[in-house]
Protein backbone atom coordinates (compact mmCIF):
# COMPACT_ATOMS: atom_id res chain seq x y z
CA UNK A 1 0.00 0.00 0.00
CA UNK A 2 1.03 3.56 -0.68
CA UNK A 3 1.79 5.61 2.42
CA UNK A 4 -1.83 6.09 3.85
CA UNK A 5 -3.37 9.54 4.27
CA UNK A 6 -4.62 9.96 7.76
CA UNK A 7 -6.97 13.33 8.86
CA UNK A 8 -7.40 14.18 12.51
CA UNK A 9 -10.23 16.86 12.56
CA UNK A 10 -9.89 19.03 15.90
CA UNK A 11 -5.87 19.60 16.91
CA UNK A 12 -7.55 19.68 20.60
CA UNK A 13 -6.28 17.49 22.98
CA UNK A 14 -7.58 14.21 21.92
CA UNK A 15 -6.79 15.37 17.89
CA UNK A 16 -3.08 16.43 18.73
CA UNK A 17 -2.26 13.39 20.66
CA UNK A 18 -3.69 11.11 18.05
CA UNK A 19 -1.79 13.26 15.69
CA UNK A 20 1.46 12.91 17.56
CA UNK A 21 1.26 8.49 18.08
CA UNK A 22 0.34 8.71 14.18
CA UNK A 23 3.07 10.61 13.07
CA UNK A 24 5.84 9.14 15.52
CA UNK A 25 4.94 5.37 14.51
CA UNK A 26 5.03 6.26 10.63
CA UNK A 27 1.79 4.96 9.57
CA UNK A 28 1.20 7.31 7.41
CA UNK A 29 1.14 11.32 6.86
CA UNK A 30 -1.03 13.32 9.02
CA UNK A 31 -3.10 16.30 8.59
CA UNK A 32 -4.03 17.79 11.51
CA UNK A 33 -7.11 19.83 10.90
CA UNK A 34 -9.28 22.58 13.06
CA UNK A 35 -11.43 25.30 12.95
CA UNK A 36 -9.33 27.80 14.99
CA UNK A 37 -6.39 29.60 12.74
CA UNK A 38 -3.22 28.70 14.07
CA UNK A 39 -4.09 25.67 16.16
CA UNK A 40 -3.47 22.89 13.78
CA UNK A 41 -0.71 24.54 12.40
CA UNK A 42 1.09 25.60 15.49
CA UNK A 43 0.73 21.88 16.75
CA UNK A 44 1.99 20.23 13.58
CA UNK A 45 5.07 22.78 13.68
CA UNK A 46 5.96 21.82 17.35
CA UNK A 47 5.98 18.52 16.24
CA UNK A 48 7.89 18.65 13.29
CA UNK A 49 10.69 20.44 15.30
CA UNK A 50 10.65 17.81 17.37
CA UNK A 51 11.83 15.61 14.78
CA UNK A 52 15.15 16.75 15.42
CA UNK A 53 15.24 15.26 18.96
CA UNK A 54 13.18 12.27 17.91
CA UNK A 55 12.77 11.33 14.17
CA UNK A 56 9.95 10.03 13.32
CA UNK A 57 8.51 8.65 10.42
CA UNK A 58 5.45 10.50 9.52
CA UNK A 59 4.87 13.93 7.90
CA UNK A 60 2.13 16.38 9.71
CA UNK A 61 0.85 19.63 7.92
CA UNK A 62 -1.70 21.51 10.21
CA UNK A 63 -4.14 23.72 8.76
CA UNK A 64 -8.02 24.99 8.62
CA UNK A 65 -8.17 24.07 5.04
CA UNK A 66 -10.16 21.31 4.09
CA UNK A 67 -9.01 20.69 0.79
CA UNK A 68 -5.70 19.70 1.87
CA UNK A 69 -7.23 16.96 3.62
CA UNK A 70 -8.19 15.43 0.27
CA UNK A 71 -8.42 11.33 -0.59
CA UNK A 72 -7.65 10.71 2.97
CA UNK A 73 -7.77 6.62 3.99
CA UNK A 74 -9.12 7.15 7.43
CA UNK A 75 -10.65 10.65 8.68
CA UNK A 76 -11.02 10.72 12.39
CA UNK A 77 -13.32 13.40 13.90
CA UNK A 78 -11.94 14.47 17.70
CA UNK A 79 -13.76 18.19 16.82
CA UNK A 80 -16.59 18.44 19.97
CA UNK A 81 -16.51 20.17 23.14
CA UNK A 82 -14.96 18.17 25.86
CA UNK A 83 -17.26 17.98 29.42
CA UNK A 84 -16.47 19.35 32.20
CA UNK A 85 -16.79 18.99 36.02
CA UNK A 86 -20.30 18.46 36.86
CA UNK A 87 -21.34 17.47 33.12
CA UNK A 88 -22.69 14.39 31.42
CA UNK A 89 -21.16 13.01 27.85
CA UNK A 90 -24.33 13.63 27.30
CA UNK A 91 -24.91 17.15 28.09
CA UNK A 92 -22.96 17.71 24.76
CA UNK A 93 -25.53 16.05 22.35
CA UNK A 94 -26.79 19.40 20.84
CA UNK A 95 -23.51 21.54 20.53
CA UNK A 96 -21.12 18.20 19.64
CA UNK A 97 -24.16 17.12 16.91
CA UNK A 98 -24.00 20.42 14.77
CA UNK A 99 -20.36 20.11 14.76
CA UNK A 100 -19.73 16.59 13.63
CA UNK A 101 -22.89 16.89 11.10
CA UNK A 102 -20.95 20.24 9.51
CA UNK A 103 -17.75 17.97 9.60
CA UNK A 104 -19.29 14.73 8.29
CA UNK A 105 -20.18 16.93 5.16
CA UNK A 106 -16.84 18.18 4.47
CA UNK A 107 -15.14 14.97 4.61
CA UNK A 108 -17.89 13.62 2.23
CA UNK A 109 -16.81 16.45 -0.40
CA UNK A 110 -12.83 15.22 0.53
CA UNK A 111 -12.39 11.71 1.01
CA UNK A 112 -15.60 10.19 0.03
CA UNK A 113 -13.96 6.62 0.19
CA UNK A 114 -12.49 7.07 3.87
CA UNK A 115 -13.17 5.29 6.96
CA UNK A 116 -14.88 7.79 9.53
CA UNK A 117 -13.23 6.89 13.16
CA UNK A 118 -15.51 9.08 15.34
CA UNK A 119 -14.04 10.29 19.23
CA UNK A 120 -16.73 12.96 19.53
CA UNK A 121 -19.15 12.35 22.97
CA UNK A 122 -21.67 11.83 23.44
CA UNK A 123 -19.60 9.11 21.58
CA UNK A 124 -22.73 6.36 20.12
CA UNK A 125 -25.15 9.23 18.97
CA UNK A 126 -22.41 11.38 17.22
CA UNK A 127 -21.45 7.84 15.41
CA UNK A 128 -24.85 8.11 14.56
CA UNK A 129 -24.92 11.43 13.47
CA UNK A 130 -21.32 11.13 11.11
CA UNK A 131 -22.90 7.54 9.72
CA UNK A 132 -26.52 9.41 8.81
CA UNK A 133 -24.90 12.52 7.60
CA UNK A 134 -22.46 10.60 5.34
CA UNK A 135 -24.24 7.86 3.86
CA UNK A 136 -21.11 5.54 3.89
CA UNK A 137 -21.84 2.08 3.83
CA UNK A 138 -21.69 1.22 7.80
CA UNK A 139 -18.62 -0.35 7.99
CA UNK A 140 -16.88 2.60 7.15
CA UNK A 141 -18.14 4.64 9.84
CA UNK A 142 -17.15 3.42 13.65
CA UNK A 143 -16.74 5.13 16.77
CA UNK A 144 -13.98 4.75 19.34
CA UNK A 145 -14.77 3.67 22.92
CA UNK A 146 -14.36 0.00 23.43
CA UNK A 147 -10.46 0.37 23.14
CA UNK A 148 -10.38 3.09 25.46
CA UNK A 149 -12.87 1.74 28.31
CA UNK A 150 -11.33 -1.94 27.77
CA UNK A 151 -8.18 -0.21 28.60
CA UNK A 152 -9.66 1.55 31.72
CA UNK A 153 -10.74 -1.99 32.55
CA UNK A 154 -7.60 -3.77 32.42
CA UNK A 155 -5.23 -0.93 33.90
CA UNK A 156 -7.79 -1.34 37.12
CA UNK A 157 -7.52 -5.18 36.97
CA UNK A 158 -3.59 -4.71 36.47
CA UNK A 159 -3.14 -2.61 39.45
CA UNK A 160 -5.87 -5.21 41.94
CA UNK A 161 -3.97 -8.11 40.59
CA UNK A 162 -0.82 -6.80 40.30
CA UNK A 163 -0.37 -8.75 37.05
CA UNK A 164 0.86 -7.35 33.60
CA UNK A 165 -1.42 -5.23 32.12
CA UNK A 166 -0.45 -6.37 28.89
CA UNK A 167 -1.75 -10.18 29.53
CA UNK A 168 -5.32 -8.60 30.05
CA UNK A 169 -7.56 -9.10 27.54
CA UNK A 170 -11.48 -7.31 27.90
CA UNK A 171 -14.43 -7.11 26.30
CA UNK A 172 -16.74 -4.38 26.60
CA UNK A 173 -20.17 -4.11 25.12
CA UNK A 174 -23.02 -1.11 24.79
CA UNK A 175 -22.76 2.65 24.92
CA UNK A 176 -19.71 4.92 25.95
CA UNK A 177 -21.76 6.32 29.04
CA UNK A 178 -21.92 5.08 32.46
CA UNK A 179 -24.01 1.99 32.11
CA UNK A 180 -21.59 0.25 29.53
CA UNK A 181 -21.35 -3.16 30.08
CA UNK A 182 -17.49 -4.64 30.77
CA UNK A 183 -17.53 -8.30 30.50
CA UNK A 184 -15.65 -10.26 33.20
CA UNK A 185 -16.78 -13.72 31.82
CA UNK A 186 -14.73 -12.56 28.68
CA UNK A 187 -12.19 -11.01 30.34
CA UNK A 188 -9.16 -13.19 30.62
CA UNK A 189 -5.42 -12.55 32.23
CA UNK A 190 -3.28 -14.99 30.15
CA UNK A 191 -5.94 -16.88 29.37
CA UNK A 192 -7.24 -17.43 32.84
CA UNK A 193 -10.78 -15.73 32.88
CA UNK A 194 -11.20 -12.78 35.53
CA UNK A 195 -13.69 -14.31 37.54
CA UNK A 196 -11.36 -17.15 38.52
CA UNK A 197 -8.67 -14.82 39.97
CA UNK A 198 -10.95 -12.21 41.52
CA UNK A 199 -13.89 -12.22 44.09
CA UNK A 200 -17.21 -11.28 42.50
CA UNK A 201 -17.76 -7.83 45.09
CA UNK A 202 -13.79 -6.81 43.59
CA UNK A 203 -14.87 -7.38 40.39
CA UNK A 204 -17.95 -5.36 40.65
CA UNK A 205 -16.14 -2.75 42.22
CA UNK A 206 -13.91 -2.67 38.93
CA UNK A 207 -16.43 -2.38 36.65
CA UNK A 208 -18.09 0.53 38.89
CA UNK A 209 -14.65 2.16 38.22
CA UNK A 210 -14.39 1.57 34.30
CA UNK A 211 -17.99 3.00 33.88
CA UNK A 212 -17.14 6.23 35.74
CA UNK A 213 -13.68 6.35 34.80
CA UNK A 214 -13.73 9.14 32.32
CA UNK A 215 -15.49 11.39 34.85
CA UNK A 216 -12.73 10.37 37.47
CA UNK A 217 -10.17 11.98 35.19
CA UNK A 218 -12.34 15.23 34.11
CA UNK A 219 -13.11 15.92 38.33
CA UNK A 220 -9.07 15.23 38.68
CA UNK A 221 -8.35 17.84 35.90
CA UNK A 222 -10.89 19.60 35.10
CA UNK A 223 -10.90 18.60 31.73
CA UNK A 224 -11.47 15.28 29.54
CA UNK A 225 -8.72 12.68 29.13
CA UNK A 226 -6.87 12.46 26.16
CA UNK A 227 -3.83 9.68 26.23
CA UNK A 228 -5.27 6.98 26.56
CA UNK A 229 -8.75 8.02 23.93
CA UNK A 230 -5.91 8.48 21.86
CA UNK A 231 -4.27 5.45 21.83
CA UNK A 232 -7.38 3.81 21.50
CA UNK A 233 -7.77 5.29 18.07
CA UNK A 234 -4.14 4.52 16.98
CA UNK A 235 -5.00 1.04 17.81
CA UNK A 236 -7.83 1.20 15.29
CA UNK A 237 -6.24 2.77 12.63
CA UNK A 238 -2.75 0.21 12.94
CA UNK A 239 -5.69 -2.37 12.69
CA UNK A 240 -7.62 -1.23 9.39
CA UNK A 241 -4.19 -0.09 7.75
CA UNK A 242 -2.96 -3.47 8.39
CA UNK A 243 -5.51 -5.01 7.26
CA UNK A 244 -5.08 -6.87 10.89
CA UNK A 245 -8.59 -8.47 11.24
CA UNK A 246 -7.94 -7.06 15.00
CA UNK A 247 -10.91 -7.80 17.33
CA UNK A 248 -11.56 -5.29 19.67
CA UNK A 249 -14.32 -3.78 21.01
CA UNK A 250 -16.13 -0.62 18.57
CA UNK A 251 -19.04 1.27 18.37
CA UNK A 252 -20.49 -0.39 15.14
CA UNK A 253 -23.40 -0.66 13.52
CA UNK A 254 -26.23 -3.48 14.80
CA UNK A 255 -28.53 -4.60 12.34
CA UNK A 256 -30.17 -7.72 14.46
CA UNK A 257 -26.83 -8.84 16.22
CA UNK A 258 -27.60 -9.13 20.19
CA UNK A 259 -30.98 -8.37 19.25
CA UNK A 260 -29.93 -4.59 18.48
CA UNK A 261 -32.61 -3.74 15.51
CA UNK A 262 -30.45 -1.31 13.64
CA UNK A 263 -28.28 1.02 15.88
CA UNK A 264 -24.66 2.07 16.62
CA UNK A 265 -23.20 0.33 20.01
CA UNK A 266 -20.45 -0.60 21.47
CA UNK A 267 -19.92 -4.64 20.48
CA UNK A 268 -16.61 -6.89 19.87
CA UNK A 269 -15.74 -6.76 16.02
CA UNK A 270 -13.33 -7.76 13.56
CA UNK A 271 -11.25 -4.22 12.02
CA UNK A 272 -9.86 -4.75 9.02
CA UNK A 273 -8.93 -2.79 5.70
CA UNK A 274 -13.12 -1.96 4.78
CA UNK A 275 -13.45 -1.05 8.40
CA UNK A 276 -15.69 -3.42 10.68
CA UNK A 277 -15.09 -6.82 8.57
CA UNK A 278 -17.18 -8.57 11.35
CA UNK A 279 -19.68 -8.14 14.51
CA UNK A 280 -18.68 -11.01 16.75
CA UNK A 281 -21.92 -12.37 18.45
CA UNK A 282 -21.61 -14.21 21.77
CA UNK A 283 -23.53 -16.17 23.81
CA UNK A 284 -24.67 -13.38 26.18
CA UNK A 285 -26.52 -14.57 30.19
CA UNK A 286 -29.49 -13.32 31.26
CA UNK A 287 -27.61 -10.43 33.13
CA UNK A 288 -25.60 -9.51 30.41
CA UNK A 289 -28.20 -9.04 28.43
CA UNK A 290 -30.33 -7.25 30.81
CA UNK A 291 -27.59 -5.10 31.42
CA UNK A 292 -26.65 -4.48 27.64
CA UNK A 293 -30.26 -4.33 26.23
CA UNK A 294 -29.93 -1.05 29.25
CA UNK A 295 -27.37 0.61 27.21
CA UNK A 296 -28.85 -0.39 24.10
CA UNK A 297 -31.75 1.66 25.21
CA UNK A 298 -30.40 4.56 26.43
CA UNK A 299 -28.58 5.10 23.24
CA UNK A 300 -31.38 4.85 21.05
CA UNK A 301 -32.90 7.72 23.46
CA UNK A 302 -30.41 9.87 22.64
CA UNK A 303 -30.37 9.37 18.91
CA UNK A 304 -33.64 9.78 18.80
CA UNK A 305 -33.37 13.34 20.64
CA UNK A 306 -30.26 13.80 18.03
CA UNK A 307 -32.45 13.01 15.02
CA UNK A 308 -34.31 16.31 15.45
CA UNK A 309 -31.06 18.28 15.64
CA UNK A 310 -29.70 17.46 12.16
P1 LIG B 1 -10.58 19.88 22.86
O1 LIG B 1 -11.48 21.00 23.24
O2 LIG B 1 -9.21 19.82 23.44
O3 LIG B 1 -10.43 19.83 21.27
C1 LIG B 1 -11.49 19.97 20.40
C2 LIG B 1 -10.97 20.72 19.17
O4 LIG B 1 -11.96 20.67 18.14
C3 LIG B 1 -10.67 22.19 19.44
O5 LIG B 1 -9.33 22.51 19.08
C4 LIG B 1 -11.67 22.93 18.55
O6 LIG B 1 -11.19 24.16 18.04
C5 LIG B 1 -11.89 21.91 17.45
N1 LIG B 1 -13.13 22.12 16.70
C6 LIG B 1 -14.35 22.48 17.15
N2 LIG B 1 -15.23 22.57 16.10
C7 LIG B 1 -14.55 22.25 14.99
C8 LIG B 1 -14.89 22.15 13.63
N3 LIG B 1 -16.14 22.42 13.20
N4 LIG B 1 -13.94 21.80 12.73
C9 LIG B 1 -12.67 21.54 13.15
N5 LIG B 1 -12.28 21.61 14.45
C10 LIG B 1 -13.20 21.97 15.36
O7 LIG B 1 -11.38 18.53 23.19
P2 LIG B 1 -10.77 17.07 23.40
O8 LIG B 1 -10.42 16.87 24.81
O9 LIG B 1 -9.77 16.84 22.34
O10 LIG B 1 -12.08 16.17 23.13
C11 LIG B 1 -12.65 16.12 21.85
C12 LIG B 1 -13.94 15.32 21.86
O11 LIG B 1 -13.65 13.94 22.10
C13 LIG B 1 -14.93 15.72 22.95
O12 LIG B 1 -16.23 15.65 22.44
C14 LIG B 1 -14.73 14.66 24.02
O13 LIG B 1 -15.87 14.49 24.84
C15 LIG B 1 -14.48 13.45 23.17
N6 LIG B 1 -13.78 12.35 23.83
C16 LIG B 1 -14.23 11.10 23.56
C17 LIG B 1 -13.61 10.01 24.07
C18 LIG B 1 -14.08 8.63 23.71
O14 LIG B 1 -13.73 7.69 24.37
N7 LIG B 1 -14.86 8.48 22.67
C19 LIG B 1 -12.47 10.15 24.99
C20 LIG B 1 -12.04 11.51 25.18
C21 LIG B 1 -12.70 12.58 24.61
C1 LIG C 1 -13.79 9.59 28.54
O1 LIG C 1 -14.35 8.52 28.77
C2 LIG C 1 -14.64 11.83 28.12
O2 LIG C 1 -15.52 9.99 26.98
C3 LIG C 1 -14.39 10.52 27.54
O3 LIG C 1 -12.73 9.94 29.08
Amino acid sequence: MSKAKITVVGAGNVGATTAQIIASKGLGDVVLLDIVKGMGEGKALDLAEAKGVYASAGNLLGTTDWSLTVNSDIVIITSGMPRKPGMSRDDLLAKNAGIVKSVTEQIVRTSPNCIIIVVCNPLDAMTHVAAKVSGFDKKRVIGMAGALDSARFACFIAEELGVDIGDIRGVLMGGHGDDMVPLPRFTSIAGIPLPELMAPEKIEALIERARKGGIEIVNLLGYSAYYAPACGAVKMVEAILNDSKTIMSCCAYCQGEYGIGGAFVGVPVMLGSGGVANVLTLNLNEKETADLNESVNHVKALVEKVEKMI
